[in-house]
Parts: structure tokens; sequence; C-alpha cells
């Protein structure tokens, strides 16, 4: 019946011309269930063909088949262009460039200490001095009897040792590498010995019980005062990047002798007086002095022919002037709001 067949031309048409308006995937579904679902249009229409004659059934039965056919087609070609569409925009707007350097992890920075550490290395180095190494675990004797500390020196008093469970400790100083130093090179020797050390202290702001040392020997023949502050100078002015005025105060250390303090005048107030050097103008650095002939002997050193100084460099110390650092537990705190400031 020519009525019935206009009427599924007519759906087929509308339905193609939904389908070419269609631009998502939802929209391209909704137009398959309106004319192809089970109560669709084309269903709809089927229901009537119970009137027809088998004649008429099967001519609108074919049309309705071929409108149905070229309707699936089309909407699965609709469907699969628009997946590959939107897979296309999706490859378009999460494309990488692999050939781009791989951001990597957060550059990080030396430690205050050991930027100062290195520092001095690369002066001593160039002044011909060996970097040495030495044990944090020590003996009694590096760490005492060997730098003529006797067994009742106050040094060794348990509040300031942290003695281990075999008689050995940490060091509580890094000049027990002096002997060790002697022993193992023997002298004309001049060696720095940076590192750590360990003492049973009481933690407060300028008190740490562990720190860094750099220790410092020379011996030769005919070593003398002007030697050593010769060496201190250029140490200081290296670190601080000017001249320094110094000056030597006698001070005990049982092995040196003669032993001395040296100041530094205080680089906040050039000598003035001011709250860092306590009004007195100067600040106290670097203890050192001649080597002891029992140091000497204990290296294996003859004093009758090798006299020597040495020194020994508060590198936390240092570290903490140089970068107007107040508060020495923020060197080992690991905090990084502080470590990111270097
Ligand atoms: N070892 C001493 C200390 O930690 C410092 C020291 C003083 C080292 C005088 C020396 C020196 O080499 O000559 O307190």
């Amino acid at each position: 019946m020519a009525a019935l067949e206009s009427v599924i031309s007519e759906v087929h048409a509308s339905a193609l011309e939904q389908l070419a308006r269609a631009s998502t995937l939802e929209a391209v579904e909704a137009v398959r269930v309106d004319a192809l679902g089970r109560k669709g249009k084309l269903a709809e229409i089927s229901k009537s063909f119970a009137r027809l004659s088998p004649e008429e059934r099967a001519g609108a039965g074919k049309l309705l088949n071929c409108a149905k056919q070229d309707l699936e087609a089309k909407i699965d070609a609709k469907k699969a262009s628009l997946e590959h569409g939107a897979l296309d925009a999706r490859l378009d707007s999460e494309w990488i460039d692999l050939t781009a350097p791989a951001p990597g992890p957060r550059p990080g920075s030396l430690h205050p200490v050991t930027q100062v550490q290195r520092e001095l290395e690369q002066v001593f180095i160039s002044m011909g001095f060996a970097v040495l190494d030495g044990p944090e675990v020590e003996t009694e004797y590096y760490n005492f009897d060997a730098l003529n500390i006797p067994a009742d020196h106050p040094a060794r008093d348990m509040q300031d040792t942290f003695w281990l469970k075999d008689g050995r400790l940490l060091r509580t100083h890094t000049s027990p590498v002096q002997v060790r130093g002697l022993e193992t090179l023997g002298p004309p020797l001049k060696m720095i010995a940076p590192g750590r050390a360990f003492r049973n202290e009481e933690v407060d702001p300028s008190h740490e019980h562990t720190f860094y040392q750099l220790e410092g020997m020379m011996v030769d023949h005919d070593v003398s005062v002007a030697h050593l502050i010769y060496f201190m100078k250029t140490l200081l002015s290296a670190i601080f990047k000017r001249d320094v005025t110094v000056r030597l105060r006698p001070g005990f250390f049982p092995f040196v002798e003669p032993g001395f303090e040296l100041d530094i005048q205080c680089l906040i107030c050039n000598g003035a007086g001011c709250p860092v050097c306590k009004q007195s103008g100067w600040v106290e650095l670097l203890p050192c002095g001649l080597v002891h002939p029992s140091v000497l002997r204990a290296g294996g050193a003859d004093p009758e022919q090798w006299n020597g100084f040495a020194f020994g460099l508060g590198l936390t110390r240092l570290a903490m002037m140089r970068y107007g650092i107040d508060d020495i537990r923020l060197m080992m705190s690991g905090d990084l709001r502080f470590l990111r400031q270097f």
C-alpha cells in the first residue's frame, strides 16, 4: 500500500536528517532509539502490516528492511566517526613531547658546613696540604694519651665524652688525626682533617653534641709561630673574602706548647664593639699552637729534628659566622626551610 510505503520513506528520510545534525554519540543514539528501537517509529509501522495483503506486505516489508539496514549502517558509521574524532581530540590534547628534558628531581644544595669545608679543602690543597680522614669511633689512646692528655685530665670526664661499652669512644675532637697522619705519612707533613666530633653536651643555641671541626698540622724543620699566623690568615681571608685582623692570646691545650687562642677582629663592627663580639671587638675562633714534643714522639717523629704547628678550627661555628646563623641546632635539624637557603 502506497500510503504505508510513503510513511516508511518519510521516517527514513527524517531519521537521516536528524542523524546528519547529531554531533555527539548521545544524539546519534537518540536517533537510533527513535527510529529503530523496539518502540521506535519503524517498529510501530510494522505493527500495521497485519492489515495488509500478502503482496502488499511483501512490498512494504522489503522497503522497511531496506530502510532499517540503511539506517543501521549509517548510524554505526556515524558512531564510529564520532568515536574516532573523540580519540583524535584526546590524542591532540594529551600530546607530550618525548624529546623534552625530564623535570627530574628538585636540585638540592650542599649543607653550609659542607660548603665551607670544601672551600677550605681547596685552599689547603692549593698550599700542598693532604686532606685526611680519621675514624669517628676512636680509641682512648688516639683521642687522649697520644695527644698528651693525661688520664686525670678533665676532658676525660664522663660528662664530656661518649664512651662505648668496649672502651672506645666517639672522638671528642679531630686532633687524633694528627697522630694518625704522622704515623702513616711521616714528616715532613702538611695535612688537614675535617670531620665530625662528639661531646656529651647540654644542647642549647650554641652547643651541640655533634659538630664539625677542621684539624690542621704542619710538621717540618724550623716551623715557627710566624708560619702558623700566615696559614691562619690565609685560611680566614679565603673564608671571609677579605683581609682579617687577628690577635694571638695564650691558651692551654695539652698537645701544643706554646698554645694560643687566635681571635679575629669582629667582622660585624670592625672592632668597635657590638652584640656579636660581646662589645669586645674580637671573636674567638681558632685554637692553635706549636705541636708538643710528646705528640711528635707519639707519631714517630723525633722532636729533636722536627717541629710544627697545629690548629683546630670549629667548622660548624665558622659556617655559622659566615652565614649569620644564630642557633647551632638548625645545623643538624634537617629542616628543609633552613637548608634551602644555602
Ligand atoms: N682539639 C681542640 C678542641 O677540640 C682544639 C685544638 C686546639 C686543636 C689547639 C689543635 C690545637 O690542633 O693546636 O678543643
